[in-house]
């Protein structure tokens, strides 16, 4: 498996057709972070127009630290999980304690914040802060278990972990962010759960579950 060509493939099919999503407009930080707990259990033609009035409204970390809760969960109304907005607001609070306002950009502190998981810490170091950390999502393991032909069951902890494995070794250390976001836009536009459009995928030639005729097969996900 050619690592090197792999990366360059998908690095340069995002950078032609990523979407020109709101969240990608700057690095910052905060805004990586309230876009990726949105997007968590919500679909991104969804979040588009709350996470849009949501930086209108707090358009700084501080602004999100001093506003009131109530008010926080009120513009939050219609997204749902509002434990989501609640560890938000939280985290961020803790954030201006105990960082003077810097969301943190070590792994350890970021992940000790309320609400930021694996996922979230490796995106927001990966998004924000150009460091070559796995962000893996259900997008990240259906088109990774494609391409490296992986039948693990995806509902297991364990093969998440090993995913992240995966990607710790596969990550463009050149460019950590693109790389995230393009498997995850290659899983959104193209390596959908259905029907997946291998004829137009950028790295269709490293796919072996394309090669096998396997792609609609995986990934294997266990039902509870
Ligand atoms: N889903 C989760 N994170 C995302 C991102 N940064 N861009 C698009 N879709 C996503």
């Amino acid at each position: 498996f050619d690592t090197n060509a792999f990366q360059q493939s998908l690095l340069e099919w995002y950078q032609s057709n990523k979407r020109d999503l709101p969240w990608r407009k700057d690095q910052d930080p905060y805004k990586v972070w309230v876009s990726e707990i949105m997007l968590q259990q919500t679909k991104v033609d969804t979040v588009i127009p709350y996470f849009q009035r949501f930086i209108t409204k707090y358009p700084t970390l501080n602004d999100l630290a001093d506003a009131d809760q109530q008010e926080v969960l009120k513009t939050w109304e219609g997204l749902g999980y509002y434990s989501r907005a609640r560890n938000l607001q939280n985290a961020v609070r803790e954030v201006v304690t105990e960082y003077g306002g810097e969301v943190p950009s070590n792994p350890k502190e970021l992940g000790s914040l309320k609400g930021v998981g694996p996922y979230t810490k490796g995106a927001i170091l990966s998004i924000a802060f150009n460091q070559p950390e796995p962000a893996v999502d259900g997008n990240v393991m259906r088109v990774l278990s494609r391409v490296l032909k992986i039948d693990d069951d995806i509902a297991q902890p364990k093969t998440k972990k090993k995913f992240e494995q995966i990607v710790s070794k596969l990550i463009s250390v050149e460019d950590p962010s693109s790389f995230n976001q393009g498997i995850m836009e290659l899983g959104a536009l193209v390596c959908t759960p259905k029907s997946p459009m291998c004829m137009l995928c950028p790295v269709q030639e490293y796919c072996r579950a394309f090669a096998d005729g396997v792609e609609e097969d995986l990934p294997n996900k266990s039902k509870a």
